[in-house]
């Protein structure tokens, strides 16, 4: 790989090596196993031009796991602030000799201006509404450790779905391992659009992808919930009710409903009593929320080695 930019367009065979380098990272992300040096002498730059929490200190993480080292752009105290552009930005962070550029913004197709305008290899750490393709091996990681393999599987993505690159990379790899993606939320909020990622649905082992308006059908018989979050920040207030967690928010009462093997995901921020109650969100059987911020460090560790490891 020359950057990591997006899911679609990957073949099962690239997206399955890279989960299995993510599960080999698994104990190195829990200090349970000793450090790598793969990264030996080689610096990163984490470029995030939008807020992050997990993403930013989980690629951080992974830099100081692999033996490198990294250091962090935001727009507060740069030059962001003076209205430098992305790429100009990017272009003089390449000249400082780093050996990759993880890039987070609000743009979609952000990350491939970036890509387009260095010669160093660039991760798509978040772009816009498109995709976050790193989220996206860790949250099918964490399918895995959980169920073996996610082929057959049944997962629900419930909420805002049409702001979501977390909803789009997530959909993208898991139909394309096998798995059947049902996205659930209010109209206003899911778009049919989505239903078009999956190519030859049901044929050559490819897993489905449908839209559905009402939660409760939605549940029955999945395997798994990832609860996505209501991003106010790109306007999706003013595309829900009042009564939205009555109608997708995920409950004690509905999660009591669920088969006894059924986990829920969220990729955080959680907007806990909209789109999650505490007692789902902090569920010691069912949740695995933290559980996916572990392999984020570990799927971020598989992607940097995938591209400047020695
Ligand atoms: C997500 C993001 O930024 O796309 N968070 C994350 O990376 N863990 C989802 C969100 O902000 O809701």
């Amino acid at each position: 790989m020359a950057d990591f930019l997006t899911i679609a367009g990957m073949s099962r065979a690239e997206i399955s090596r890279l989960l299995e380098a993510t599960r080999k990272s698994v104990p190195i992300a829990e200090g349970r196993s000793p450090n790598r040096t793969s990264l030996n002498g080689r610096v990163i730059a984490n470029l995030f031009f939008e807020d992050s929490t997990r993403t930013r200190c989980s690629f951080e993480t992974a830099v100081h796991r692999l033996g490198g080292q990294v250091f962090n752009l935001t727009p507060s105290g740069s030059s962001l602030n003076k209205g430098e552009s992305l790429v100009d930005t990017a272009r003089n962070i390449e000249c400082m000799g780093v050996a990759a550029i993880v890039v987070r913004c609000a743009v979609s197709g952000g990350a491939k201006m970036v890509a387009d305008g260095v010669k160093c290899p660039v991760i798509n750490a978040g772009d816009g509404r498109h995709e976050h393709p790193t989220q996206a091996l860790l949250d099918v990681s964490t399918l895995i450790e959980e169920f073996g393999s996610v082929e057959g599987r049944t997962v629900a993505i419930v909420g805002d779905i049409t702001n979501s690159r977390v909803a789009r990379s997530a959909t993208h790899a898991l139909s394309t391992l096998g798995a059947h993606v049902r996205l659930v939320g209010p109209p206003t909020l899911v778009s049919k659009a989505f239903e078009r990622i999956t190519k030859g649905a049901g044929s050559q082992g490819q897993g489905t992808v449908s839209t559905m308006s009402n939660l409760d059908s939605a549940l029955e018989g999945v395997d798994a919930v990832m609860m996505l979050r209501v991003q106010f920040e790109r306007a999706a207030g003013g595309a829900i009710s009042s009564d939205y967690r009555q109608m997708f928010g995920l409950t004690p009462e509905r999660i009591a409903k669920l088969a006894p093997h059924v986990v829920i995901l969220h990729p955080g921020p959680m907007n806990r009593g909209i789109e999650i109650d505490d007692k789902v969100a902090d569920d010691p059987q069912r949740s695995r929320i933290l559980r996916q911020v572990t392999h984020g460090v570990a799927a971020r560790m598989a992607v940097l080695e995938d591209l400047v490891g020695v």
